[in-house]
């Protein structure tokens, strides 16, 4: 990455303010410049992390990588607001959208020849156990997507693919925290259910979903195979997984992430 190298972040919410804050642990928060039409996320991001708070025209001037962590739905009005100062730039830059659906060839119709980089991140980025998927645009070389993987590093694990997968991966990666929310929470509940506190439950449903995660990584072992591994025969384990799949959950969450990915395809319209 070309040393000295500032980021800019214009919408911080859910999504932008957690990259923010990962940028910030890779460049240090003193090259982080963050803006939101709403001025109470950026305070929380130089609280927290020490980024500049600036004003839109600051970033889009000064900052080598220029991310964009608006909607879907509002990226069109962003771009074609920010197409005209980005014109009198003389140095390169790099554009970073993280929207939905959105293709980069839509963003290079929007502003022209510039190098893009598409990325779909998650949440969990928070935690450096995140994903963030990427792909390169028409105009962005090798040393963009380094510059900008070398910024995101402390998110988690970093995938480049090509841009005809990144909207299948946003419905499993980018949709499916809420889906294993969705579980920890119904795992939790079961747990009261069966008399412990929710403050026990949750420790259990929590500290279970992450070791199991991490097991499956660490073995590389199929799921299947895992599941069989803790299913005696008569047991309580079984049964438990003879009534999910009574209520079709396996095909409940590969309808999800169906309607996830025609979803995200449609945001690209
Ligand atoms: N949330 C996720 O888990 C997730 C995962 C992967 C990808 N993404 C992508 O990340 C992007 C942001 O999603 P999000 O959930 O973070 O949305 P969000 O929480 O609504 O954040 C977007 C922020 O940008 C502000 N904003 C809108 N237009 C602006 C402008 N022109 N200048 C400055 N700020 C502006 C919004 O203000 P207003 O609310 O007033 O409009 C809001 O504060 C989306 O494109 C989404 O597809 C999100």
């Amino acid at each position: 990455m070309a040393e000295g190298i500032k980021a800019g972040f214009i919408g911080c919410g859910n999504m932008g303010g957690v990259l923010a804050g990962v940028a910030a642990k890779a460049l240090g928060g003193d090259s982080v410049y963050v803006f939101d039409k709403h001025p109470e996320k950026t305070e929380k991001l130089s609280l927290n992390y020490g980024c500049n708070k600036a004003w839109a025209a600051e970033i889009l001037e000064k900052c080598g990588i220029i991310v964009l962590g608006v909607k879907p739905q509002a990226l069109p009005d962003l771009l074609e607001k920010i197409k005209e100062p980005l014109t009198r730039r003389t140095d390169r830059f790099t554009v970073v959208s993280m929207a939905a659906g959105v293709k980069t060839s839509a963003i290079e119709a929007a502003l022209g020849e510039v190098p893009v980089i598409r990325i779909m991140p998650n949440t969990p980025c928070a935690s450096g156990e995140g994903v963030i998927l990427c792909s390169k645009g028409s105009f962005a070389g090798d040393e963009d997507l380094n510059a900008v993987l070398k910024m995101f590093e402390p998110a988690g694990k970093l995938l480049t693919v090509p841009e005809s997968k990144i909207d299948a991966g946003c419905a499993v990666s980018g949709c499916g925290p809420a889906f294993v929310y969705m579980f920890i929470d119904a795992l939790i509940d079961g747990g009261v259910r069966a008399g412990l506190t929710r403050a026990e439950a949750t420790l259990l449903a929590e500290q279970t979903v992450l070791g199991s995660a991490k097991y499956a990584i660490q073995t590389g072992a199929e799921p299947a195979k895992l599941k069989a591994d803790v299913c005696s025969p008569k047991g309580a384990t079984i049964e438990g997984v003879a009534v999910l799949e009574e209520y079709s959950m396996r095909s409940a969450v590969m309808e999800a992430v169906k309607a996830a990915y025609e979803r995200t395809v449609e945001l690209g319209k």
